[in-house]
């Protein structure tokens, strides 16, 4: 099959909506188009019953044994928005400390940071040169004043997988809620509420081939009973934890992207990561000064992070952006020529941390994309190493962290 360009490499900043999913939302924005809280008529009922459906689907993807335990919102940062937030708020008079890592995404560390503005104290615990968080530093950190421990699911840089059951177990012990971003991870890899002790989990379906603008809050409601304040007021939906008209098409698309995800896993996520090992082998052999960042093994299947010495991320993914959508850094901070705090984080000096590139698969990924992009990648390293008199001087042997660069 002819390639079409720019070949999408870039689904950790978002998927493409599954042709299916389309379909199964078309009918909710027009002859089905009511309301799911009309009570009194079959337009009513009849959304009601396709959000029901959704709800199911979506607590069936993550583990919830009861679908009320799911609450609709508009995506991932609102749901980590509410959860963080709501348990602050509700617990407060319990106490005022939070227990959070240095690699959570934007929405994680910002809310954060306001509820330290608002009087809280939070513990930003590090990770490891692989990206893990050390559970026992997550007990260190734990006092009697800690109400929350949030960890991120799978990161969305470096695709690291956490030991979440652990930390579920962790939070069990001390009595503390546990919330995790599962943003990048549901619908990717097997996740268990249950099994794994989670109390509080964020999704958005905009990163499992469904629509942009509709995510969940998984809330558990017993073992213990979760209880968050919302933050917004208004009609009472999603049981109060979360007011507003639902987006019904959103919400059908969602629970069926959650169900197609649910079923193509084992066969789709084996698929993604055979070809992920060959694009990283593909480059990896042909490239010197190429480091993988991440875990080797503990990874998202279509994830794959590597840093190149001597080039900038920025300048590959120019070299190539009419043949090729990666990022460099996470998407949100791509704006800015900051370096990636998750690189940096793991180690990586601040060269390396500017020289990142993302490459993620996803559904639609085939063959003969992975092997254009991973022959088009070396050549542009290639290429722009040639151009680079740094990298002359290491290939002549000078040690560069050696060099006193004179200003004239
Ligand atoms: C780890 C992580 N958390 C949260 C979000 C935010 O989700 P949304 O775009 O649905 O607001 C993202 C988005 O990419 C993400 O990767």
């Amino acid at each position: 099959m002819a390639l079409k360009f720019p070949i999408f490499m870039d689904s950790q900043s978002t998927t493409p909506c599954d042709p299916r999913v389309v379909d199964a939302m078309l009918p909710y924005f027009t002859e089905k188009f009511g309301h799911p809280a009309s009570r009194n008529h079959p337009y009513g009922w009849e959304a009601e019953a396709a959000v029901d459906r959704a709800r199911g689907q979506v607590a069936q993807l993550i583990g919830a044994r009861d679908p009320k335990e799911v609450v609709f919102t508009s995506g991932g940062t609102e749901s980590i928005n509410l959860a963080l937030k709501g348990v602050a708020e509700m617990y407060r008079e319990k106490g005022n400390h939070i227990v959070t890592t240095v690699i959570e995404q934007r929405a994680g560390l910002d809310v954060a940071k306001r509820l330290e503005r608002q009087g809280f104290e939070v513990t930003y615990v590090p990770v490891q040169p692989d990206g893990m968080v050390d559970v026992d530093a997550i007990r260190n950190a734990i006092t009697p004043k800690t109400v929350l421990i949030s960890v991120m699911y799978a990161n969305n840089e470096i695709g690291t997988i956490q030991d979440v059951a652990a930390i579920g177990a962790l939070a069990k012990e001390k009595g503390v809620i546990f919330h995790t971003d599962a943003t990048q991870a549901a619908g990717k890899m097997p996740i268990d509420v249950e099994k794994a002790g989670i109390d509080l989990l964020s999704c958005t379906a905009h990163l499992m081939y469904g629509p942009k603008g509709v995510g969940a809050l998984y809330v558990r409601r017993k073992g213990p009973r979760v209880r968050i304040a919302p933050m917004m007021d208004g009609g009472g939906h999603e049981r109060g934890m979360r007011s507003g008209t639902l987006p019904v098409p959103l919400v059908v698309g969602f629970g069926r992207a959650a169900e197609i995800c649910r079923e193509v896993m084992p066969e789709e996520s084996r698929r993604l990561a055979a070809l992920r090992d060959q694009l990283q082998d593909g480059i990896l052999s042909r490239v010197d000064e190429a480091f993988l960042n991440g875990h080797p093994e503990r990874r998202l299947p279509h994830n794959l992070n590597i840093s190149f010495s001597y080039v900038e991320g920025e300048s590959v993914l120019m070299g190539l952006n009419k043949e090729a959508a990666m990022s460099s850094g996470s998407a949100c901070t791509s704006a800015t020529l900051e370096p990636s705090y998750v690189i940096a984080a793991i180690g990586a000096s601040t060269e390396l941390a500017h020289s990142s590139i993302r490459f993620s698969l996803h559904r639609f990924t085939t063959d003969e994309e992975v092997e254009y992009v991973g022959r088009r990648t070396v050549e542009v390293i290639g290429r722009l190493r040639d151009m680079s008199p740094l990298y002359e001087l290491a290939k002549e042997g000078v040690d560069i962290k050696s060099i006193h660069w004179k200003a004239e």
